[in-house]
């Protein structure tokens, strides 16, 4: 896939990648870190504009049961292999409009790059929410240009979902300036129900 990094990235890991358990986090709630996520991924210039979400369809559900305040921010781009009626059925009382339901990841870079490159689309920016398969599409296709990685200090007993290619070598970690959002949290290690973990930015070096 010839295009230029221009996802970024947020994830939840433990130090063996592993990042889901049961269709959750296998370390549950840490407040700090739901809001790091959430507040990176609708922080936007323009408010008149959207981030475009990049999920799978296992991740995608539970995100769909938070607030307005958070879901008009977006717009989804949901990988399944199901078809468009059948998951636009499930969710039906989500807006058609701001949601795309694709078969494969390669669909999901395309609808978004295709997003992001017209103006009267007003999307501003590309983040990739996960899971397992679409992590590792994007970094091996090197299509991400920023990681916001939260990385938990342990290793989880019970884990279903592990990515297993997690391949920063062409990254470099940052401390992002003063000013942008939440930098005052970058290398911070947070002590939080029970878990202690640290907010990591990468930044690929070429772009
Ligand atoms: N720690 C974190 O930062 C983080 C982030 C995200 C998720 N999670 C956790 O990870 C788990 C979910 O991740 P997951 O990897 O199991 O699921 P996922 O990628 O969110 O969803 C898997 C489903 O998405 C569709 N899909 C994904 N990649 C596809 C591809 N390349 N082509 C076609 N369809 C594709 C398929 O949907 P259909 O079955 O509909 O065909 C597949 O069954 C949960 O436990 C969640 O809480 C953690």
């Amino acid at each position: 896939m010839d295009m230029k990094p221009f996802m970024n990235i947020v994830i939840a890991m433990d130090e063996k990648n592993a990042i889901g358990y049961e269709n959750n986090t296998p370390w549950g709630s840490l407040p700090t870190d739901h809001n790091w996520y959430l507040t990176h991924s609708t922080t936007l210039k323009d408010p008149l504009k959207r981030v475009a979400v990049i999920t799978g369809r296992v991740t995608f559900e539970p995100i769909i049961k938070l607030g307005e305040e958070y879901l008009s921010k977006w717009h989804f781009i949901v990988i399944s292999k199901q078809t468009q009626e059948e998951l636009h059925r499930k969710f039906e009382d989500l807006d058609r409009n701001n949601v795309d339901i694709v078969n494969s990841f390669e669909q999901a870079t395309h609808r978004a790059k295709f997003l992001l490159d017209t103006p009267s689309a007003m999307i501003e920016s590309v983040f990739l929410f996960g899971g397992v398969n679409p992590y590792e599409q994007a970094l091996e296709l090197k299509l991400v240009k920023r990681v916001y990685l939260t990385r938990i200090f342990a290793e989880v007993p019970n884990c279903d979902a592990r990515v297993s290619k997690f391949d920063l070598s062409d990254f470099q970690r940052v401390k992002r300036p003063p000013g942008e959002v939440l930098a005052e949290l970058d290398d911070q290690i947070i002590e939080e129900n029970g878990w202690k973990y640290q907010f990591q930015v990468y930044d690929r070096q070429d772009s």
